[in-house]
């Protein structure tokens, strides 16, 4: 049994999930966490709200609330909305916690002391009415190379030239319209990146061999174009104070303390779990702690090289991750999700509309791995209707109802199983080997298309063993072949678990059993398993497994999402 520490990045707390989030970190992760467990790992799966920055006082500023109301509201709603995704989190904490700015200022100190902060003087814009300075992206204005009048202070949105505020024309503040702006001077504090890059680059080389080719062509991207110094502090109140004289009024910037929010989340749990293990066991000087990180794929320069960096700078043997994996983004049909525009479904809509389930299968299985993925409410009907209701639910209830009818509400006894089971459990074995390879390598969309697969193999089965003609003439025949279907609903649904894991009880609860009664999957053995159900067992066919999209309802929900075309 090894110990995995299993972590997705913090969402910002302002703005609500899309689909789009779900697949990039929060359900990856999850689905992982699932199955690592059901190896016998001893899993801590620790996500939370990212709450500090700008964007979360500008947020409460437009909705008229205190930012920590604000937070408090948002944090719930997040909440609410993951647990209805089924994500299984150990703990859902809040970077903005006691905890994390206890952590924030111990690792800042030990980095102040060993010499890697430097303070410098920049020159920022304040806007005279907002009272505060701007983030370059809160500065809207006409964009010099294609006239574009919203570009931002940072990015032209329409021709994507990189900017600096001072390039736009009749710049004004995003917070109030205010053009009433100056540049001045200000003070904050930096992470002196280039001074730690020999220790860093000595590290990522010891995660070569480890790290998928995205996060490791991303780190050395970075290191060779040069490491630059970070800002860590900024003007702002929301956030946590800085703790060295001079700098009381700013706080640290968003992304120093939200990385360090994992850490910080874990001593949440551990605080409020007085029975469970030290959060100190997991992250400091821990022993065989196999940190796997998701994250999309914009924040792998955070976790590869800025994360990392601070941690090594504290001289202290801090976990950092040992396996890095970075998505790529969802589109909606073909364009961005926008909650401003209302397009796009979100993730606390989506489960209104449909069962998670139908969610989590879809987004795994075309989640966007290698490149970007499209989700469409055409693709999205097609999918369930084939995959899910077509080929796993009407397995389980033509299976089920075919027994009850022919044989009665008990798992049939007669008969024995003879070479078409045997070649049954060779396939499916060949097929489970590939699915628990591919889980165990987060190569998703390929795990997905061999549990895909796997179903399959029950219906060609079924087709092939034609236990209605059988039972004609050779009633225990028909008998052994039907024992082995129910034996394939009780595997499917213990493969399944971690993708689909309400239907795995709904399918496990029609054979009296609960995932609580799944073994370890640890030496999964399709022979062994094709037994585990004995003759004699009860079951109850009960409802169909999954609803079927009809056209119609497709056209609905487009209409009710919007279209980006
Ligand atoms: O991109 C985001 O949603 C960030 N809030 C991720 C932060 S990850 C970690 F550092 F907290
Ligand atoms: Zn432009």
């Amino acid at each position: 049994m090894s110990k995995i520490l299993v972590t997705s990045a913090l969402p910002y707390i302002n703005g609500i999930p899309h689909l789009g989030h779900m697949v990039g970190c929060l359900l990856p992760s999850d689905i992982y966490a699932r199955y690592m467990r059901m190896f016998g790992n001893e899993v801590l799966y620790i996500v939370g709200t990212d709450e500090h920055g700008t964007t979360s006082e500008v947020g409460a500023l437009k909705e008229g609330m205190d930012v920590q109301a604000y937070c408090d509201m948002y944090h719930a709603r997040h909440a609410k909305t993951y647990k209805d995704f089924n994500l299984s989190f150990d703990y859902f904490g809040r970077t903005s916690s006691p905890q994390n700015k206890e952590i924030t200022y111990h690792i800042f100190e030990q980095l102040d002391k060993n010499g890697f902060i430097e303070e410098r003087t920049v020159k920022q814009i304040y806007s005279i009415d907002d009272k505060m300075f701007l983030a370059d992206r809160y500065i809207t204005g006409t964009c010099p190379y294609c006239g574009y009048e919203k570009a931002r202070g940072d990015q032209c949105e329409n021709c994507t030239k990189v900017l600096e505020p001072t390039d736009l024309i009749n710049p004004r503040s995003s917070v109030s319209g205010s053009s009433n702006l100056e540049v001045r001077e200000t003070k904050h504090l930096f992470l002196n990146l280039p001074k730690l890059g020999k220790r860093l680059a000595e590290w990522i080389k010891t995660k070569e061999p480890f790290w998928p080719d995205v996060a490791y062509t991303i780190a050395q991207k970075w290191l060779k174009e040069g490491l630059q110094p970070r800002c860590i502090t900024r003007d702002l109140k929301w956030g946590f104070p800085v703790n060295k004289p001079g700098y009381e009024d700013k706080v640290f910037y968003v992304w120093f303390d939200a990385p360090i929010g994992y850490i910080g989340i874990t001593k949440q749990w551990s605080d409020e779990n007085p029975s469970q293990r030290n959060w100190k066991d997991w992250w400091l000087n821990a022993k065989d702690v196999r940190h796997v990180e998701f994250m999309g794929k914009d924040n792998v320069p955070y976790h590869s090289i800025t994360f990392p960096a601070t941690l090594l700078g504290t001289g202290e043997n801090w976990t950092q991750v040992d396996y890095l994996k970075g998505m790529s983004y969802l589109t909606y049909e073909g364009g961005k999700f926008s909650k401003s525009e209302k397009r796009g479904i979100f993730a606390e809509d989506a489960v209104k509309e449909f069962p998670a389930d139908y969610w989590r299968y879809w987004l795994m299985a075309n989640a966007p791995e290698s490149s970007d993925s499209s989700f469409s409410f055409d693709l999205f009907a097609s999918t369930v209707n084939k995959d899910l209701n077509g080929v796993l639910g009407n397995f389980v209830s033509r299976v089920l109802k075919m027994t009850a009818s022919k044989l009665g509400e008990k798992v049939p006894s007669d008969g024995e199983y003879g070479d078409m089971e045997k070649e049954l459990a060779a396939n499916l074995q060949t097929k489970v080997n590939d699915y628990f390879k591919y889980m165990n390598e987060m190569e998703f969309r390929k795990a997905m298309n061999e549990l895909r697969g796997i179903w399959v193999e029950g219906n060609n089965y079924i087709t092939a063993a034609e236990p209605w003609t059988v039972i004609k003439t050779d009633e225990a025949r028909a008998s052994a072949i039907l024992r082995a279907c129910i034996n394939l609903i009780r595997i499917f649904a213990i493969l399944s678990a971690p993708i689909i894991p309400q239907t795995s009880e709904a399918m496990l609860s029609k054979l009296g059993l609960t995932l609580k009664d799944i073994p370890l999957l640890k030496g999964f053995d399709i022979n062994k398993e094709l037994s585990a159900i004995k003759g004699g067992t009860p079951f109850s066919v009960g409802e169909m497994l999954f609803e079927r999209i009809a056209p119609e309802r497709v056209e609905e929900l487009k209409q009710k999402y919007g279209s980006s075309k």
